[in-house]
């Protein structure tokens, strides 16, 4: 984010909203089951914001994608469900929902609204302007409220008409959860208490390369785990037998291992693992030595002493920036790595020993199979954005709220 000026972008903070129609973009993109919210997080995250705005008298539209319809209708992606749970969250009058996101009908209906009150729309995927950032659709969208504010952090890696481009057709705000998001990846990233580690994991290095490249310019040690890991080894002349890694890969992991030595960030790999024939539950494992891996086998989890070895040098940390999994956490016993470095940061944490920042949905859900959540600093809602932005990349939506030039009306539209 270099190039970016953050400190351009507006807040909801000191907004006079009374009486105005609130056009807020969430990211209310919640697993749905048998038609019903199965996991209300994202929504909660967004209550501050929409609390505010209730507070000082706005009427507060919400908008949403939901799945990735593609411009089809259907019971799985309707926002439905989920106007009902923030009815139900809110706990204070109904919660208005429309089967459609734009038109007349629309308009005509959110007339209703009084100050206060609060509606959600339909899906923006059932409409195909919203995935191709389209101008017309973004402004039929425009044309439903008097100021935008974008509490959609999680969708801000897309450059879509309710993120992008409707960003310079009105006074566009950051809601409260954006502002959180920026404010806790920039202090970690840009501006970190240090030493600062990051740890990234997950299987396929090819999906994280880029986040790798950045965080060797910038963090203090870096950490792989997860199959990434076994590509980096396997770089450094380790046979990680029947392992996942990605050959293809190795030459650009040497480049970043040689990009890391430079800016003095040191790569902090496995000295041992579990390793399995097959990932499996109940299935057997064994723990060797990182240098003796079996030809028949496969790395499912770090070793007990590369986690003692972990353990220790994040003790010496001031700031973490955690996102992927050691290894295969959800299968036990391959989790056994992932969850003693969540409840170890977790501890440091809440000692006040360091500044924890998580993000990526597995990460979360082994945060919060130990508890961790709570005591971590800050947990993003994001996954897909929480990587572009540890890759150095801009957000389209980030830019458009910093680019974003529109001013508010003087006087409040009734
Ligand atoms: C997410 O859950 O990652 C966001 O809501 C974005 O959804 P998308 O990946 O379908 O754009
Ligand atoms: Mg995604």
């Amino acid at each position: 984010m270099a190039d970016l000026d953050l400190s351009t972008i507006k807040t909801i903070d000191d907004l006079d909203v009374e009486g105005k129609r609130v056009l807020v973009r969430a990211d209310l993109n919640v697993p749905i089951e048998n038609g019903e919210v199965a996991d209300d997080t994202r929504i909660k995250r967004v209550l501050p914001t929409i609390s505010k705005l209730k507070q000082g008298g706005a009427k507060v539209i919400l908008m949403s994608h939901l799945g990735r319809p593609k411009g089809e209708r259907s019971p799985e992606t309707s926002l439905r469900p989920v106007a009902a749970r923030v009815e139900a969250l809110l706990n204070g009058g109904p919660v208005r929902f429309f089967d459609d996101c734009v038109g007349p009908e629309v308009e005509n209906g959110l007339k209703a609204l009084g100050n206060g009150d609060v509606a959600v729309l339909e899906n923006l995927r059932y409409h195909q302007g919203e995935t191709a950032n389209d101008i017309g659709f973004a402004k039929q969208l425009a044309a439903l409220g008097d100021i935008y504010v974008d509490d959609a952090f999680s969708s801000a890696h897309r450059a879509h008409a309710s993120v992008e481009a409707i960003a310079h057709l009105m006074p566009a705000y950051a809601g409260k959860l954006m502002m959180a998001e920026i404010n806790a990846l920039t202090k970690a990233l840009a501006d970190p208490k240090r030493p600062v580690m990051a740890i990234v994991g997950g299987a396929k290095v090819s999906t994280k390369i880029d986040v790798l490249k950045n965080l060797a310019t910038c963090m203090d040690v870096l950490v792989v785990g997860g199959g990434m890991a076994n590509t980096l080894l396997n770089a450094q002349g380790v046979n990680v037998g029947n392992s996942l890694y990605e050959p293809d890969f190795v030459d650009t992991v040497k480049e970043v291992l040689a990009s890391a030595e430079r800016a003095g960030c040191e790569i902090f790999l496995p000295v041992d693992e579990v390793v399995a024939k097959e990932l499996a539950p109940g299935t057997e494992w064994d723990v060797c030595d990182v240098n003796t891996i079996p030809s028949d086998m496969m790395v499912l989890d770090q070793g007990p002493k590369s986690i003692e070895r972990l353990k220790a040098r994040l003790g010496e940390m001031s700031t973490l920036l955690w996102n992927g999994p050691l290894g295969a956490f959800e299968v036990a016993p391959f989790g056994k790595g992932t969850l003693a470095l969540a409840e170890e940061a977790g501890h440091l944490s809440q000692e006040g020993k360091l500044i924890s920042i998580a993000g990526g949905g597995d990460t979360v859900r082994a945060l919060n199979m130990v508890g961790a959540t709570p005591s971590f600093t800050y947990v993003s809602t994001a996954g897909g954005a929480f990587l572009e932005w540890l890759a150095g990349r801009q957000l389209p939506a980030v830019v458009a709220l910093s680019t974003s030039q529109i001013e508010p009306a003087q006087t409040a539209v009734a």
